[in-house]
């Protein structure tokens, strides 16, 4: 089996490392090639993927590479982490944002949307690498938004694709640690889209205990500010958010403390990675160090090796994904990217029947996928017109005239090039 990670100069990289070298065995694994446009990166985390390997004998061969097509060639899996524009430009966005009084956060609201026009001409083309030079392979998808990269690749892309998130993960972990068991115990009744989802019902080991977990839980997460939702509002609920909903819940009390933070979570983020960087480059080092746990995307590479393994090994275990929607979700477009729970064996993955949205979300859901339709179009078209209706049609821009402000923003400073 050859494994591609595309953006492999990612601080991320030692953590699904780590799930890999686990796994090699099991999964067959002879090669992993790392692919990334940054030189010095791939060297850094490259020479430490290395010294993992080594540490552990060497199951596999692993490979770094500034070619692309030399990369995806005859690949089983191809993982996407990319950031075009790196931190600098989700630090311009937040800025942009924030200039005009909207939320700046990287996948939900306008900055998500100027990352997802920089991104999707890369995806789309990495795509065409793939169709050319791996076309069974499995495109798995980490890079943000995940869920408009999903749509993108699933629209216009021609591979296999799962998109993934961590997200998911971290809260049925959070339910596992909380009940003391292990989280394939643990199954959620979760839909939704990438960081607009929803948990209506939980089992552990098929007992459900949605009421109990109900008044425990607080959707948290590592990189997004706390704030608590209304206890009465979280009650008539009666569902567990993704910790992105505060964005949109409370939007203008997170537009407050964003505004009031001294450092856009890009700045923060450089600086957690200049550290990473300065340990990786450490000869002597051949593991994974804790400082990692500082970025948000904890159990990234137990829900990629997992996914691999189901799909690898034919196994038909529950994962929840971006996939198409299938009627999946009544009154969500039948082609349109969700998050929800699938089967997964080695024809991909088969979402589980859910039925309509309820009444308290469907507003939100279905404007959300609209806004995630429309951006999709405008990034393919190149259509100024295009995306200024898919911005508009975001629900964190609250003016249309406000959003072609902060679009002309945008479009010069990415050099998006729509007209
Ligand atoms: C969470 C989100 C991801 C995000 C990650 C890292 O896990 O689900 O979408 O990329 O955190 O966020 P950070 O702010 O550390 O870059």
């Amino acid at each position: 089996m050859k494994i591609t990670v595309i953006g492999a100069g990612s601080t991320y990289t030692p953590e699904l490392m780590e799930g890999l070298l686990q796994r090699a065995e099991q999964m067959q694994i002879k090669e992993v090639w790392l692919y990334d446009i940054n030189q010095r990166r791939l060297e850094i985390v490259g020479g430490l993927i290395q010294r993992m390997n080594q540490a552990q004998g060497e199951p596999f061969a692993v490979h770094a590479t500034l070619e692309r097509r030399a990369a995806i060639a005859g690949a089983d899996f191809v993982l996407t982490q990319i950031r075009v524009g790196g931190q600098q430009a989700r630090h311009d966005d937040t800025i942009f944002s924030l200039g005009h009084d909207m939320i700046g956060q990287e996948t939900t609201g306008p900055a998500g949307f100027a990352k997802a026009m920089r991104t999707i001409p890369v995806i789309l083309d990495i795509c065409s690498e793939i169709r050319a030079s791996a076309p069974n392979a499995w495109l798995l998808n980490f890079t943000n938004p995940a869920g408009i990269m999903t749509e993108a690749v699933l629209r216009h892309g021609g591979v296999n694709v799962i998109g993934l998130c961590n997200g998911p993960l971290g809260m049925q972990m959070n339910i596992a640690q909380q009940y003391g068991v292990g989280h394939r115990d643990v199954d959620l009744d979760y839909m939704g889209l990438n960081h607009l989802g929803f948990v209506r019902r939980i089992w552990v080991k098929g007992e459900e205990v949605t009421q109990g977990v109900l008044e425990t839980m607080a959707a948290k997460a590592a990189n997004i500010p706390d704030l608590e939702v209304d206890a009465a509002f979280a009650q008539s609920l009666n569902m567990i958010p993704s910790g992105y909903l505060r964005y949109f819940f409370l939007e203008a009390e997170m537009l407050k403390v964003l505004k009031a933070k001294p450092k856009t979570r890009a700045q923060e983020v450089m600086a957690i990675e200049e550290t990473l960087l300065r340990k990786y480059a450490d000869p002597d080092l051949k593991e994974k160090p804790p400082e990692l746990e500082k970025r948000g995307g904890a159990y990234y590479s137990t829900a990629a090796v997992e996914l691999m393994q189901s799909l690898h090994s034919n196994g038909g275990e529950k994962h929840i994904v971006n996939v198409r929607n299938q009627g999946t979700i009544t009154d969500l477009p039948y082609d349109a990217a969700v998050e929800v729970t699938a089967i997964v064996d080695g024809r991909g993955a088969q979402p589980l029947a859910l039925g309509p949205l309820p009444t308290a979300i469907r507003g939100l859901v279905q404007q959300v996928k609209a806004y995630e339709e429309l951006t999709v179009e405008a990034a393919v078209t190149g259509s100024y017109a295009k995306a200024l209706l898919a911005l508009s049609n975001n629900p964190l821009v609250p003016s249309v005239n406000r959003g072609k402000l902060l679009l002309d923003q945008f479009n010069e400073h990415h050099q998006l090039g729509l007209r």
